[in-house]
């Protein structure tokens, strides 16, 4: 080989290792921005099926959103449930729904008929139905930050600090 033929080798295996090396950079970057949903729920298809009966006979949706359903009429600012078993226990959610004014547990800064009303007068096994799911709402570490910066958000309406 001569020593001319040597340096477009070199020159060729120099460009082709930078193109490789920066394909390989961008899999892996593209991995960090796109982690997928960070909403998962552990709740068996029992509990789900039957939680989730209640939470439509109760009209939960008309206020909250979900799986990101929610009524697009209705404008409440009520706080989005996914995530939320990552921050309150099973007994804490069974505690505020069976509460007869919610708002001692959690302070409301919305008018009368905005805030969560109180589910005290459903039956006891709706209560613990709709309190294990969701309990059961869970959102990844990466996310968890997020989630409770929206939940700040909407109980207080103000920006979040940690
Ligand atoms: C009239 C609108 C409305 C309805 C209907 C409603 N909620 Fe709420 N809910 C709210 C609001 C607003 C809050 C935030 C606290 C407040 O302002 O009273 C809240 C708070 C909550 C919280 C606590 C959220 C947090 O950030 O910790 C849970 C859990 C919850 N609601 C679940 C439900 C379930 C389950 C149903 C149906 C059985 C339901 N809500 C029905 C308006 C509503």
């Amino acid at each position: 080989m001569k020593r001319g033929e040597k340096i477009v080798f070199a020159v060729i295996a120099v460009v082709v290792l930078i193109l490789m090396g920066r394909n390989l950079w961008n899999v892996e970057s593209d991995h960090e921005a796109d982690k997928g949903i960070p909403y998962y729920s552990t709740a068996s298809a029992d509990l789900t099926r039957d939680a989730m009966d209640v939470y439509r006979k109760q009209s939960c949706k008309s206020c909250h959103s979900l799986w990101t359903v929610r009524n697009m009429l209705d404008n409440v600012p009520a706080p989005i449930l996914d995530g939320l078993g990552s921050l309150h226990s099973e007994e804490w959610f069974f505690q505020y729904f069976s509460s007869a004014n919610p708002q001692t547990i959690l302070p409301s800064r919305l008018k009368q008929e905005f805030r969560m009303p109180s589910y005290a007068q459903l039956p006891e096994n709706e209560r613990h139905l709709l309190a294990s799911y969701m309990a059961s709402l869970k959102v990844k570490d990466w996310y968890l930050e997020e989630t409770r910066k929206a939940e700040y958000e909407k109980l207080t309406g103000k920006e979040y600090r940690p």
